[in-house]
């Protein structure tokens, strides 16, 4: 095993903490402590740990953990062992292992080996994708996730025993253990199968170990400063608000180097290309994305400038010329249609097992293309519009409502008879027909606004 073997160690919470002053209890602790160092603080000579070699253990572990260094058993230092935390070995006080080892290539695959019997599949898919998000949002590095050959970052539960010469140990203690990065095993990440995984405060959240195991799959060791995801400790924080700490990203970009400004933006437009005419229009976790042949302009979240780019760069197994899009954010699902065909991402990421058939979610045979969708979370019914008529889809029972088809002009007044592109925002529905766009209210059940065509493109 020629790889930087990292284990994530969590010493179970001693509830009932031993009485300090008792010698056996000493003794036990000497023996703990010798054992846990001689694990993670290793050393040329740990075959026969000397009183100095011991004492210069203890004084590496206190500077790693932010202790005071005293050098001596001292009730903090025991009770700093016996805390969950992640047992990689630790080197010193850097960020990166020696010898830094790191990826050679920007553009990184990772792949799911197989799941946790306490998570659902999607909480595991979204708390490892949010966990690569976490490190590709401030490096210029991305993570594709592949289904059907072997990746650069596998990941996988086991138990126990499972043939990589560092056995789990059951539920608390090790966590997972991570390779650094490296051809083979190299960059992989084990989780100990028999933790009680979450994606909660209970049990161990599987986001933040991930991530914490991401850092050392990027090639990052611990650091001692206690707000870092990669302080030894696990500690539980709130998913939703997590931080890399300073600590973390100039660790990270002195591997990297700082994530580059987004590679084709184009600025705030001047003025429109002519002749625009959208395919299709959905949001996607806050943005918006406008497909027009074979690119999409996007405009992000919470920011003013557009950006243009090819759909094959950003999702190489999609085709040009999208019919149809529209968002589920309560499944965080979307969903892209053309032809007979449709795909499903989570984010950005294409799902596996797609594309498949439109008739799956009940259109009869003689729909073979759909003009545009759009999901109203209010009824939880996405619309389909095919050519004069749309049809109504209930995403509770995945059915398609009895009464489809109706005319656009029944469901939609004002609308006219053919919609190309829709999609939501801020409660109101925002349909694209001929050259005109139409801000139409569900609850009034009419036409509120007439814009522009372009309005959303800043131009
Ligand atoms: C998951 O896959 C890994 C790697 O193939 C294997 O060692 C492990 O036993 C599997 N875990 C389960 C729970 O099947
Ligand atoms: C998109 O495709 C249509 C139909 O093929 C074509 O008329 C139009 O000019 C194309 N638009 C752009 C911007 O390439
Ligand atoms: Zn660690």
């Amino acid at each position: 095993m020629e790889s930087w073997v990292l284990f994530l160690l969590c010493i179970a919470c001693c509830t009932a903490f031993p009485a300090w002053i008792q010698t056996d209890t000493d003794k036990n602790n000497e023996a703990f402590a010798k054992e846990y160092l001689g694990k993670f603080y290793k050393s040329k000579d740990d075959g026969k740990m000397s009183r100095s070699g011991f004492l210069e253990k203890i004084r590496r572990m206190q500077d790693v953990l932010g202790l005071e260094v005293t050098a001596r058993m001292d009730e903090k230092t025991i009770e700093a062992m016996k805390q969950p935390r992640c047992g990689v070995p630790n080197i010193g006080r850097f960020s990166a292992f020696p010898r830094n080892p790191v990826w050679k290539k920007k553009d990184l695959t990772y792949r799911i080996l197989n799941y946790t019997s306490h998570m659902t599949r999607d909480e595991v898919d979204r708390a490892i994708e949010k966990a690569f998000k976490v490190w590709s949002d401030v490096v210029p590095l991305t993570f594709t996730r592949i289904y059907d050959r072997v990746s650069d970052i596998e990941m996988s539960f086991a138990s126990g025993d499972h043939k990589d010469a560092f056995p789990f140990d059951g539920p608390s203690g090790i966590l997972a253990h991570t390779f650094a990065p490296g051809d083979n095993t190299g960059g992989d990440v084990h989780f100990d199968a028999d933790e009680t995984w979450t994606s909660g405060s209970a049990g161990t959240n599987l986001f933040l170990v991930a991530a914490h195991e991401l850092g050392h799959s990027l090639g990052l060791d611990h650091s001692n400063d206690p707000n870092a995801l990669m302080y030894p400790t696990y500690h539980y924080t709130n998913p939703n608000t997590f931080q890399l700490s300073e600590d973390d990203i100039k660790g990270i970009h002195s591997l990297y180097g700082p994530k580059e400004k987004p590679v084709t933006p184009t600025k705030a437009q001047t003025h429109c290309p002519e002749h625009i005419s959208f395919d299709a229009v959905t949001t996607v976790r806050g943005d918006i994305i406008f497909f027009e042949n074979r690119s999409f302009w996007r405009k992000t979240a919470g920011k003013s400038e557009i950006e243009q780019h090819e759909i094959s760069s950003f999702w190489p197994s999609l085709p040009a010329d999208i019919d149809a899009a529209y968002e589920n954010q309560k499944k965080d699902q979307v969903l892209l249609f053309k032809g007979t065909k449709y795909w499903v991402l989570r984010g950005y990421t294409v799902q596996e097992g797609f594309p498949k058939n439109i008739y799956e979610l009940g259109f009869p045979l003689t729909v073979t293309q759909i003009d545009a969708a759009v999901h109203d979370d209010e009824t939880g019914r996405t619309y389909f519009f095919i050519n004069d008529r749309y049809w109504s889809y209930n995403e509770e029972t995945s059915q398609m409502d009895k009464e489809s088809p109706q005319r656009i002009s029944k469901g939609f007044p004002g609308v006219g008879n053919k919609v190309e592109a829709a999609f939501r925002s801020n409660g109101m529905l925002y349909l694209f027909s001929g050259n005109q766009q139409y801000e139409f209210s569900t609850t009034n059940r009419k036409v509120t606004r007439l814009l522009k065509y372009t309005s959303w493109l800043n131009c």
